[in-house]
């Protein structure tokens, strides 16, 4: 099997989740060095976590280390430079999200990776669980029916302390609030599993915190079947939850649960008529894979074998940002916006707030 020569940019929080995926996947990843630009916290993780090189300069680390595979795990606004530099280096990308700032950056990204023939997967890890893919395996087999309206509530709480840290809280520095940076993995698992969108509908605040970004942002989303969805991010509430509920034809499906979740965590409702061996088919999953970085650096992984574009990248890693995009959008401006509206020469084509909201 061969072994993928790694490194990671970034060793905070998160970062501990790429070394659980690393490990978990240990015979296909190599992970040769880290950096951060805070040296001693780049060379204190090294030494936790038995990596043999520490850096504080990216650009250094790609050049000595030549690496096959880049895990990203630094703050926002630096991903798009660094992962345009990992491309450029020959490798291919694994990176949290948000992948960028805008649109726009996307769009460079994606003409860069066409010239490289390198690839860029944004973490969206809760859609690589077995419950979520089970879920779409039924959904595309039409064995619930068409779904028709759904539920997508991030509601957390995000106290003072948290913004403490000198990247979040600005538009320019975490590219936005509760809607990109906590919201975004469960719109990314609703499209997922809904399919194309076509209107956003929305309206948005910011309380209780010195900070620039909404803290709060309430929206609706009209699909292309005709489904509805009520899509609500929160960094205000204090009982937090993360609920998703899809209405189908035929059942109800719904996932309650904090940041894990296992298959028993999806409650599967049928329709009165439905046969009680049918319905138990449905929570049915043969393999437990909880929604973790390592579950979806297998998939990444099984790609770059292939040499296929590996999942969450290109169009479908596009189209949660697309449509956080068209929810600041349509907040800020009032206006409802269309997928595919967003395009070059408009100010949300190169910024999540327009410009507009500071
Ligand atoms: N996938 C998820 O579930 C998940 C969860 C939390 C955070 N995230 C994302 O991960 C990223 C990092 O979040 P975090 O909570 O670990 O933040 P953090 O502040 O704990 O860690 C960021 C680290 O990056 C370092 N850094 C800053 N500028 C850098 C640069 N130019 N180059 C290299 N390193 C740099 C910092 O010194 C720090 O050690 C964010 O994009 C965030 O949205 C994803």
């Amino acid at each position: 099997m061969t072994r993928r020569r790694t490194v990671l940019i970034g060793t905070g929080a998160i970062a501990e989740s790429h070394i659980s995926a690393a490990q978990a996947e240990a015979e296909r990843i190599d992970l040769v060095a880290a950096m951060d630009i805070q040296p001693e916290r780049a060379a204190a993780f090294c030494q936790r976590h038995a990596i043999p090189r520490a850096y504080h300069d990216v650009t250094e680390m790609l050049r000595v280390e030549q690496p096959e595979l880049v895990f990203i795990a630094s703050p926002p606004a630096v991903h798009a430079e660094q992962c345009r530099a990992a491309l450029e280096v020959g490798a291919w990308v694994w990176c949290e999200k948000p992948l960028c700032q805008s649109l726009a950056e996307f769009d460079t990204l994606t003409a860069v990776e066409a010239r490289t023939g390198r690839y860029i997967s944004t973490i969206y890890q809760r859609r690589f669980s077995s419950g979520a893919r089970h879920l779409r395996q039924l959904l595309q087999a039409g064995a619930l029916g068409q779904p028709r309206l759904a539920l997508c509530q991030t509601t957390w709480y995000r106290d003072a302390a948290y913004y403490q840290v000198p990247w979040r809280g600005r538009w320019e520095t975490e590219t936005g609030g509760a809607t990109v940076t906590l919201g975004i993995h469960m719109i990314d698992l609703l499209l997922y599993l809904m399919g194309d969108w076509r209107e956003a509908r929305s309206m948005m605040t910011r309380l209780d915190r010195d900070i620039e970004v909404e803290n709060i942002l309430c929206a609706i989303l009209a699909f292309e079947n005709g489904a509805l969805a009520s899509v609500v991010n929160s960094a205000l509430s204090p009982r937090e939850q993360t609920y998703l509920r899809l209405d189908c034809q035929r059942a109800t499906v719904e996932l309650n649960y904090l940041y894990d979740y296992r298959n028993a965590d999806w409650r599967y409702t049928p329709l009165a008529g439905v046969s009680s061996d049918e319905a138990a088919s449905w929570s049915a999953v043969s393999e437990e894979i909880p929604p973790s970085h390592a579950a979806q650096l297998r998939h990444v992984l099984d790609a770059y074998d292939r040499g296929e574009h590996p999942p969450a990248s290109g169009a479908d890693g596009r189209q949660a940002l697309e449509c956080v995009t068209a929810l600041y959008k349509a907040a800020i401006t009032g206006q409802p916006v269309l997928r595919g509206s967003i395009q070059p020469g408009d100010p949300f084509y190169d910024r999540l707030n327009g410009g507009m909201y500071t």
